[in-house]
């Protein structure tokens, strides 16, 4: 820590840089995000603009010009995207914007269906432009008008050694966490197309629940997200997941429409309902495929792989208590600049060294990790961030939000109404080195994690790990943690504050070949095959290991290896769920390897048909 007091100084002025640099000087100096949207804000924005836009595939991104031609017979484009989804071959895809949701809406009506294909013809914002005179003569559109595509290959992932070049030519820690955050954040195109995949969901079931809302949560929309994030998704059939408006409050209408009622119990009714759902998802819509149903787990999910967006979707209907902590990490995130960033390196830390794992098992969530960076950002002793309590007794009226099953979720959603001022002016990598220092500290056996507080609390069952869950606090969000996964929790904390005390005891970055060097983030970041393959060691044995759901082909297993036992499956359904399973982990495996994948890509070739 000496280090660190030596170097106040020099934090100082860091601090300052950059604060200008994030255009933030307000939350630097006060913890106000004054002017910037707010949550609700952001998220009917990215709504809007998702109503006004259409996605189509291409032959490649030279069709371009031709298409905005053609598309603009049926309004003013505001912009356009080009983007590629990559599996056996590279597919070509745009994003048009329109200026208004009409002007899309008359684009989509004008569109046919494929003759060619015998499926059910739905109306989509997921279009093919097909050749000029859909295969008969006719004329061919020549643009010279078009302006320039705002993104080409726009969701193409940083390369893993374009990004370790960046961080071993910048000129410090501070430098390295800002470029890790810059270069892996979710981007602008990436959060639109979340929102696209949500109003499909959302227009498909219109016509008998027009009020129905899919509405994106968790990392596509907290600011949290890394490119490549899966969409977390709550599917709701009232609208009731904002404020209300001051009609809704007035006097109720006298017509009452008639309704079926439920005859189980709300799980059961959810779980029923999202069956029927999964089956419409699956046999209707357009590039959705790999539909899973997980019905038993605590929230019932149904997952699925959108195969146009190259995007793994997690849909629920129940428990909005995730989307309104999605808002209250958005929040946290939006009142300083250096929660997201910190936290980002925070998040790839762990994956590199195999303490998360994108599948849900026994180890940390990324959103537990979170909560572990969150809270220590409340607790220092000159706090980063509020409590949540601060927030909660802050509310006023117009904050008051009650999931359907009694959850209070209200909390003040205007930061300025908080007497909140952080005084703190560490930089970066001194917050990094103090997360890792303070977890090597924490009485993980005895204590619990309390964000509502903001301070330790006495831990009131045995789990390894508790964090008092924000908004349900009788329950613990680290449930799931095991005491194995705990304890390497512990020791990585240990090993990471270790080797960045001694990067930052050494601060000047290495001279002359300092590219091939090792030095600062990169040094924690070391062990990146561990978040590829979890070491099976730390674990007792599965009933059914990951690896034995591929056959030895396509784990690309030498002659050497031997072969993988057959499983014989019991049922044709769960043959198909664990088909749909290995689809989805090879798509996850993909994206954590990035495009220099070798898993074998999966699914299949023709991506115009409807599936
Ligand atoms: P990645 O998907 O790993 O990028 O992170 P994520 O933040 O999206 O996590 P995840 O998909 O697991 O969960 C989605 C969101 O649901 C989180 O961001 C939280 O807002 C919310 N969430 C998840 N688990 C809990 C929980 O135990 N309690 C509450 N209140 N919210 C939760
Ligand atoms: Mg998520």
């Amino acid at each position: 820590m000496n280090s660190l007091v030596r170097r106040s100084a020099q934090q100082l002025s860091l601090w300052r840089t950059y604060c200008v640099k994030h255009n933030a000087p307000e939350a630097a100096s006060s913890g106000r995000n004054a002017g910037r949207p707010n949550y609700e804000e952001f998220i009917g924005r990215h709504q809007r603009q998702a109503q006004c836009s259409i996605v189509v595939q291409v032959s490649s991104e030279k069709s371009y010009a031709e298409l905005y031609n053609y598309c603009s017979s049926f309004g003013s484009i505001m912009g356009a995207h080009h983007y590629c989804v990559r599996q056996d071959e590279t597919l070509h895809y745009i994003l048009l914007e329109y200026a208004t949701s009409d002007e899309a809406a008359a684009a989509i009506g004008a569109g046919v269906t494929n003759g060619e294909l015998s499926g059910v013809p739905v109306r989509s914002p997921f279009l093919w432009f097909r050749a000029a005179g859909g295969g008969r003569r006719g004329p061919k559109l020549v643009a010279n008008t078009a302006p320039a595509l705002l993104s080409l290959d726009g969701t193409r992932q940083v390369d893993q050694g374009h990004l370790l070049g960046l961080l071993r030519g910048a000129a410090d820690i501070e430098e390295q966490v800002q470029q890790l955050h810059e270069h892996t954040r979710l981007n602008e195109l990436g959060i639109r197309m979340r929102f696209l995949a949500a109003l499909q969901v959302q227009q498909a079931i219109a016509g008998m629940f027009p009020a129905a809302q899919a509405q994106p949560f968790g990392s596509s929309v907290n600011g949290f997200g890394r490119m490549g994030c899966d969409l977390d998704l709550i599917l709701r059939f009232d609208s009731d997941m904002g404020a209300k408006s001051p009609l809704e409050a007035a006097v109720p209408s006298r017509l009452v429409y008639h309704t079926k009622e439920n005859l189980s119990n709300g799980r059961s009714q959810t779980q029923r309902h999202m069956e029927c759902f999964g089956d419409m998802l699956h046999l209707f819509l357009p590039g959705v495929c790999h539909v899973r149903r997980i019905l038993q787990a605590r929230v019932p999910i149904i997952k699925y792989h959108h195969e146009h967006l190259d995007l793994e979707v997690d849909l629920s209907m129940s428990n909005l208590t995730g989307f309104y902590m999605s808002e209250l990490l958005y929040m946290f995130g939006e009142m300083d600049p250096r929660v997201r960033p910190l936290t980002f390196t925070i998040r790839r830390w762990a994956q590199t060294c195999g303490l998360t794992n994108p599948s849900p098992g026994r180890w940390i969530s990324n959103f537990s990790l979170t909560c572990l960076v969150m809270f220590f950002l409340q607790q220092l002793r000159q706090p980063i961030l509020p409590t949540i309590a601060a927030l909660a007794k802050a509310a006023e009226s117009g904050d008051s939000r009650v999931t359907e099953d009694g959850i209070n979720c209200t909390f003040t959603r205007n930061v300025d109404r908080l007497a909140f001022r952080s005084r703190n002016q560490s930089s970066l990598s001194e917050l990094l080195l103090q997360f890792f220092e303070f977890y090597s500290q924490f009485d993980f056996h005895n204590r619990a994690i309390s964000l509502n507080e903001g301070k330790p609390l006495s831990k009131p069952d045995h789990s390894a790990m508790y964090i008092v869950n924000p908004l349900e606090q009788l329950l613990n969000v680290s449930k799931n943690v095991s005491l194995e996964e705990c304890e390497r929790l512990r020791i990585e904390v240990r090993n990471a504050a270790w080797v960045l005390e001694s990067e930052v005891e050494n601060a000047s970055v290495p001279e002359g070949d300092g590219q091939e060097l090792s030095w600062g983030l990169l040094n924690l970041f070391k062990h990146p095959e561990k978040a590829v393959i979890r070491p099976n060691m730390f674990f007792k044995p599965r009933m059914v290991e990951v690896s034995d759901l591929f056959e030895q082909k396509e784990a690309g297993a030498t002659s050497s290896t031997p072969p993988t036992p057959a499983i014989t499956y019991k049922s044709a359904s769960m043959r198909q769920q664990v088909q749909s399973i290995k689809a989805a982990t090879r798509s996850e495996l993909k994206q954590l390897r990035g495009s220099g994948s070798s898993v074998p890509a999966s699914s299949p070739k023709n991506r115009r048909s409807s599936r």
